[in-house]
């Protein structure tokens, strides 16, 4: 279906709500994005209608309910490019994926087993990148403690991008695992999984991509990219809170380890000794998230729906535009000038704290954010302690860009 500016915002309840009065400019997308009223009632009638617990149950019901949840994975497999829905484990988000693979990692160095040295341990290096949020590093800082293995950083350049050339120089035979984001939070700065795939498979590291903003940036190709992971949270592309995607390359959910055990990733239990269900159940112990898969499901479908791909080129030509407007209010720096970039602008104003603009801008209707945005060594590369974020996506429309460049511009009046 084609993009049809009008009647995707017609589908969005939230953006007809009232901030302070005033008609709500949401600019904080790449925090969460809005949800379309078809994902809320696809979880309305799920909770209404169709609930029960999967792969167990002998009714109809139960029946039912796991065909909907693998019809999801199934649709998720599709959307991102994977050979096969059994590459997709359902978690709670990004964190948790990246949680699992990184802890599950470990686990694999410290049992033995046919495959233990593809596992992490003592010796090993981990790379991260200096654009990484919070969930991309701390979770790789905690697999290091519990392995043995050193933590180190790709430095990001001026303009910010990962620096591939630094990269280049600092790998070696040690570097087990390199986890990054093709999509920055703060800066936008798209960056192709193959170009670091290509460099990290030169020394046969593990590749781990985070894609949390990458799902409504780019169309997802995961099966070329030659990743061996790859996450992302339903929550940014249009779904409720509490689903998430991981996926991984071909025989890897066969030879990792489960890092949660309990019900539903079983094969068989003893008191002497458990055995794993295949994947990707192994991997999703305890009750899942039905209705947040099956809502993740319709979001995908809306957002192809309305010509994703089309979609997207909007969403980022508003930051362009936001980005070159911007750019003509003195004393206003922009962060970053990756060449390929998504619908992410970060900015100062001199002499004014981000969280103070981040507030005046709120008290006229517009919703965008000032913080660090879980990314404090970036914060630290960048000389700055915080920045205030528009983000924008396939709902927003030029009046929004308009109305915070405004806003910017009384906002400097008012606080210099
Ligand atoms: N990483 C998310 C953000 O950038 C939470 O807002």
């Amino acid at each position: 279906m084609k993009f049809e500016l009008a009647q995707v915002r017609s589908e969005i309840p939230q953006l007809a709500v009232k901030v302070r009065e005033r008609d709500l400019v949401y600019l904080d997308n790449a925090a969460t994005t809005l949800k379309p009223k078809s994902v809320i009632d696809r979880l309305s009638q799920y909770y209404l209608e169709e609930v029960a617990n999967v792969h167990r149950g002998a009714h109809w019901l139960a029946e039912n309910g796991t065909g909907l949840y693998e019809n999801a994975r199934q649709t998720v497999a599709t959307f991102i490019g994977s050979e096969s829905p059994a590459d997709i484990v359902f978690t709670r988000g990004t964190t948790e994926s990246l949680n699992l693979v990184a802890q599950s990692l470990v686990l694999l160095g410290q049992l033995k087993s046919d495959h233990q040295n593809r596992g992490l341990v003592a010796g090993d290096e981990v790379f991260v990148t200096e654009l990484e949020h919070h969930s991309n590093i701390v979770p790789w800082q905690l697999a290091c403690e519990r392995s043995g293995a050193k933590l180190r950083v790709i430095p990001v350049t001026d303009d910010g991008e990962i620096d591939l050339q630094s990269f280049r120089k600092q790998i070696s035979a040690k570097t087990k695992i390199v986890a990054f984001s093709c999509c920055s939070n703060v800066l936008g700065t798209i960056t192709k999984p193959s170009d670091v795939v290509a460099i990290a498979k030169s020394v046969d590291a593990i590749v781990v991509v985070d894609a949390a903003q990458m799902v409504t940036a780019e169309k997802m190709e995961v099966s070329s990219w030659g990743a061996d992971f790859v996450v992302f949270s339903g929550h940014k592309i249009f779904a409720p809170f509490g689903i998430g995607v991981l996926w991984a390359a071909k025989g890897w959910l066969d030879i990792l380890p489960p890092y949660q055990g309990g019900g539903s990733m079983i094969d068989s239990v003893t008191f002497e000794k458990t055995t794993w269900a295949h994947a990707p159940q192994k991997f999703e112990a305890g009750t899942p998230n039905v209705g947040g898969a099956v809502a993740l499901g319709r979001a995908i479908e809306w957002f192809h729906s309305h010509g994703s791909i089309e979609a997207m080129a909007h969403a980022k030509n508003l930051a362009e535009e936001a980005r070159r407007e911007l750019a003509r209010i003195p004393g206003l720096r922009i962060y970053g000038n990756p060449s390929v970039r998504t619908s992410v602008v970060s900015f100062n104003l001199d002499g004014v704290h981000a969280s103070d603009l981040g507030t005046l801008l709120d008290q006229q209707g517009i919703a965008i954010r000032a913080g660090h945005h879980c990314c404090q060594p970036l914060m630290k590369r960048l000389a700055c302690a915080a920045t205030a974020r528009a983000s924008f996506s396939i709902y927003n429309q030029m009046k929004d860009v308009e109305a915070l460049v405004a806003s910017v511009r009384k906002a400097k009046e008012i606080l210099l």
